[in-house]
């Protein structure tokens, strides 16, 4: 599959998100990467799917979705009828994660599993066939501009090995303090979707920002 940017709009100005979704996209962002944090799963909150459905209506993007709250089976739908195309839900959130994986693809979407940096890869040996994707949080999750986690790295290349033997179509996302300084590592390690919030829009040139990214992840 080709690597594939997906900034995270927590990062960008909310007072004018139309304005910074045109920009990631005509910047040739691939996607959009959408933050739902609930204040009980995470220690902050953030939007729900009316955020998603607007974001929706101003472009044809993929839109993946995050979600950072507790009882995920209760809101899949609703985040697919807003326009959620990946839906991707915490390990630690469920204990019928099989189930909730089904639900997602019943809706319509790309199902991923994400596992917090504490999480052990070994954990998705028995739902890695029935998934779409992996997200690896390389921060601990629930807020932007934090410090890579380096284990992630040794985490992504055990996972991508298991990926080939059991599910070679998956792939493996990273979240969290990804930026131009480890996006190298990140790509080598067998990452090939990449999340990065304040690495663009804190930026002093973020569309520059995402052109040379792209050209990295792409060498
Ligand atoms: C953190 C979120 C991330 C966050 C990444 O809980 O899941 O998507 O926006 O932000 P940066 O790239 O700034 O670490
Ligand atoms: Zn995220």
């Amino acid at each position: 599959m080709n690597k594939m940017l997906a900034p995270s709009i927590l990062a960008s100005d909310f007072s004018k998100i139309a304005e910074e979704v045109h920009l990631m996209t005509s910047a040739g962002a691939d996607m959009l990467h959408l933050d739902v944090m609930d204040g009980h799963f995470v220690p902050n909150i953030t939007f729900g799917p009316k955020m998603v459905k607007d974001i929706r209506s101003i472009t044809k993007h993929i839109l993946d979705v995050h979600l950072m709250i507790s009882e995920p089976e209760k809101y899949i739908e609703e985040f697919a009828k807003a326009g959620a195309d990946w839906i991707s839900v915490h390990y630690e959130a469920t204990v019928h994660l099989n189930r909730l994986i089904s639900q997602i693809k019943n809706a319509g979407c790309k199902a991923g599993v994400v596992i917090n940096p504490a999480t052990s890869v070994d954990v998705l040996d028995e739902i890695i066939p029935y998934i779409d994707f992996v997200l690896i949080m390389s921060v601990n999750p629930g807020f932007g501009g934090q410090k890579f986690i380096e284990s992630s790295l040794s985490k992504s290349r055990k996972l991508r090995e298991k990926l080939n033997s059991s599910n070679p179509k998956a792939f493996i996302e990273m979240d969290g303090g990804v930026g131009l300084d480890n996006l190298l590592q990140v790509r080598d390690s067998g990452v090939e979707v990449f999340v990065a919030g304040n690495s663009i829009f804190g930026s002093d040139n973020p569309t520059g920002t995402v052109a040379e990214m792209k050209k990295i992840i792409n060498s």
